[in-house]
């Protein structure tokens, strides 16, 4: 009988051994009643393959391109805070093992390594983008410039590829689990390098690091006169806002609802998609998705709807907890085995051959 992880939800026993039980809760649980985190995964089940024979599936290339990069497959790693809680090695430990399979990653602003190190480990060749949240800092800010024009520059300098703004969160999702479980204390060691401003950290001030619940579409004019890197936004779930989106002129829209970590109630990913591609029809406006993203035929779903890419959140982390680098490597690899083998099993050689016919929609 073969031991260790054979598929992706196999990974994510580590991360359980190896947390406290308000770290765990942290990483696993969602929002609320955690219906949108359990519906992130069972909707891709309602979706079911059309498969498609004797097309010479011999030759099978899995890569694309992505914000003008060329990726050696259509799966990266999401932005998810305290990689430093589940590996000494941190967000470093998972870029190297996104860089291993020639995928992209998002860093999310909470990383526990300063963004310039995971450059200088992956870049340029592995695609960076630095997630961002805004503070309620933009006005009233005691310093010359606002937390997020500092770090958008740090971002530009250090050779990322774009920002992703995180637009879900006007404020904090409601995770009862993890107030049920107590706070997870981070050790004194475990720093967030994104927060260290010249003469101090964003952290010691409180009114400082609250969330924006401000923020309109107007704001994307202050953020673009702040970067000329792509901008992408995160957590774009209707038609509307992605038409919106597509008038104020962003590179990407990032189908997610956080891994149900913000609204319960929101839709599943998979769900989603159609109404965001749809409304992206006719621009260049690129779509991706996460999201309960756990094997390769959900990859080659989320794609046969339209995605060009999908990112995953919690299975990056399960496999840092399994082996660092080389556990986030192994995850990916599974995908990438998996999406290869749904795709010859489908009749597709190549990205582009994933096409919406390959689809039975849910029934209403
Ligand atoms: C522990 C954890 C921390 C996260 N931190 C962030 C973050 O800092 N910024 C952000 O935009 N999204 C964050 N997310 C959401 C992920 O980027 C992503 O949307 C989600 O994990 C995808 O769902 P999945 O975990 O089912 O793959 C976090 C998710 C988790 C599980």
């Amino acid at each position: 009988m073969a031991s260790g992880p054979i598929i992706v939800q196999d990974f994510e026993q580590y991360l359980k051994t190896k947390s406290s039980e308000p770290w765990w809760q942290y990483f696993r649980s969602g929002a609320d009643s955690e219906q949108t985190l359990a519906d992130n995964a069972l909707a891709f089940q309602r979706y079911r393959l059309r498969p498609r024979y004797l097309r010479d599936v011999s030759q099978r290339d899995l890569s694309i391109s992505l914000l003008g990069h060329r990726l050696q497959l259509p799966i990266g790693v999401c932005p998810s805070s305290s990689h430093g809680m589940v590996h000494p090695e941190a967000e470093i430990a998972t870029a190297k093992g996104v860089a291993s399979v020639g995928s992209a990653m998002g860093l999310s602003m909470w990383s526990n390594k300063p963004l310039e190190d995971i450059a200088a480990a992956v870049a340029p060749e592995t695609p960076l983008f630095q997630q961002l949240n805004v503070f309620c800092d933009r006005t009233s800010m005691d310093r010359l410039t606002s937390h997020a024009e500092w770090l958008v520059k740090r971002t530009e300098r250090a050779g990322f590829k774009g920002i992703v703004l995180t637009v879900d969160q006007p404020v904090t999702g409601n995770g009862v689990e993890r107030r049920r479980t107590g706070p997870a204390v981070e050790p004194l060691d475990l720093t967030f390098p994104q927060f260290v401003v010249p003469g101090g950290s964003y952290l010691d001030s409180e009114d400082r690091m609250t969330l924006d619940p401000s923020l309109t579409w107007d704001d994307l004019e202050w953020l673009r006169d702040l970067t000329s890197l792509p901008i992408v936004l995160k957590g774009i779930l209707t038609a509307e806002d992605a038409s919106e989106a597509v008038k104020r002129g962003v590179s990407a829209i990032w189908v997610s609802n956080h891994g149900g970590r913000q609204l319960d109630g929101a839709p599943a990913t998979i769900d989603a998609l159609p109404e965001v591609v749809n409304a992206v029809r006719g621009s260049n406006v690129e779509v991706y998705l996460d999201g309960g993203v756990r094997k390769g035929t959900d990859v080659l779903k989320a794609l046969a709807l339209g995605a060009r890419a999908v990112f995953i959140g919690r299975p990056a982390l399960w496999g840092l907890a399994y082996d660092g680098e080389a556990g986030v490597r192994k995850v990916l690899e599974i995908l990438r085995e998996e999406l290869s083998r749904a795709m010859a099993l489908t009749g597709c050689s190549s990205i582009a051959d994933i096409t919406p016919d390959l689809i039975k929609m849910p029934s209403q």
